[in-house]
């Protein structure tokens, strides 16, 4: 039996990046999903996964698109067993002095719309279901959930916001909801910038980045699948809740002097 066999999962961020890798080992787990994304490139999924997804484009940001989402999963398969939330915008980085004040509200409105209030409006969409049937949730992090540098003040605010959600909402719903989250490093994805400042996708991996990580390796997009399933299982963490798991190649026990105590650098014997 598949780790995740008649499992049934809504998913928000799942047209690309990360979001698309895990949906596809979900689903290779045995998993049915109902993916969601802002995007319609979510609806080729149809194509590979046929019946055992159900691809919605809908804006994860409003109560609407997390309601249609919950029931989608409810009138096909009758049940939810996992909610992921993991659809995501960046602030590129920029730094609070650049960003004019007469534009910041705007910008925190929709950078935390997609990054903390639609999280929370999706857990609340699924919330009876999952209680129903003793369920999990996973929201993703990032490494700005606990560290500066991650991002600028608004994406950095946003993702502590999520460490705060998963230990929050792990309280509770304890005994019957466990909650967990993954912080990702770096992953070569092109997050979409925050409109409001007028900020385009970008690639998230940049000259240097590979250089900086004490693992020297920049890993790719499916290098959060198991560690996504493994918290999704009823069996393997079944005593795991309020715990956001790092994945981010040792960015957060960086050195000072090198990136890593065996990191090779040119002129070193
Ligand atoms: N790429 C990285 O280096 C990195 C590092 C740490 C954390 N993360 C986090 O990982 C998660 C996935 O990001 P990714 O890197 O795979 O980027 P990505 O852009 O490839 O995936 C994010 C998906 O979310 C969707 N989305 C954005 N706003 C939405 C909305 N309002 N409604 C519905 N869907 C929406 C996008 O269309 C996209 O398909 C995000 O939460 C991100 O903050 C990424």
């Amino acid at each position: 039996m598949s780790s995740l066999s008649d499992q049934v999962i809504v998913f928000t961020g799942a047209g690309a990046g990360i979001g698309r890798s895990v949906v596809s080992r979900y689903i290779n787990e045995g998993a049915r999903v109902v993916a969601v994304d802002i995007s319609s490139a979510v609806e080729s999924l149809r194509d590979e996964f046929g019946d055992k997804v159900i691809p919605l484009v809908a804006d994860v940001s409003t109560w609407e698109g997390n309601l249609a989402a919950a029931n989608a999963a409810t009138e096909a398969w009758g049940k939810i067993d996992v909610f992921v939330g993991n659809a995501g915008i960046t602030d590129a980085a920029r730094p609070l002095e650049d960003i004019p004040g007469d534009r910041l509200g705007a910008a925190f409105g929709e950078l935390f719309g997609v990054n903390v209030l639609a999280p929370m409006l999706g857990v609340r969409a699924c919330l009876d279901e999952l209680i129903k049937s003793q369920g999990n949730v996973i929201l993703t992090g990032s490494y700005a959930s606990s560290n500066a540098g991650g991002g600028g003040a608004l994406y950095t605010a946003s993702k502590h916001a999520v460490l705060g959600l998963v230990k929050q909402l792990a309280y509770e719903l304890a005994p019957d909801v466990r909650v967990n989250g993954v912080a990702p490093g770096v992953a070569p994805t092109r997050l979409k910038g925050t409109g409001s400042l007028g900020q385009a996708a970008a690639d998230s991996v940049l000259d240097g980045t590979r250089e900086a990580l004490p693992l020297q390796e920049v890993s790719g997009v499916d290098a959060y699948n198991e560690v996504f399933t493994l918290l999704a299982s009823r069996v393997g963490t079944a005593a795991m809740t309020g715990t956001m798991v790092s994945v981010d190649s040792g960015l957060s026990i960086r050195g000072i002097g090198k990136p890593g105590g065996r990191v090779r650098r040119d002129g070193d014997n």
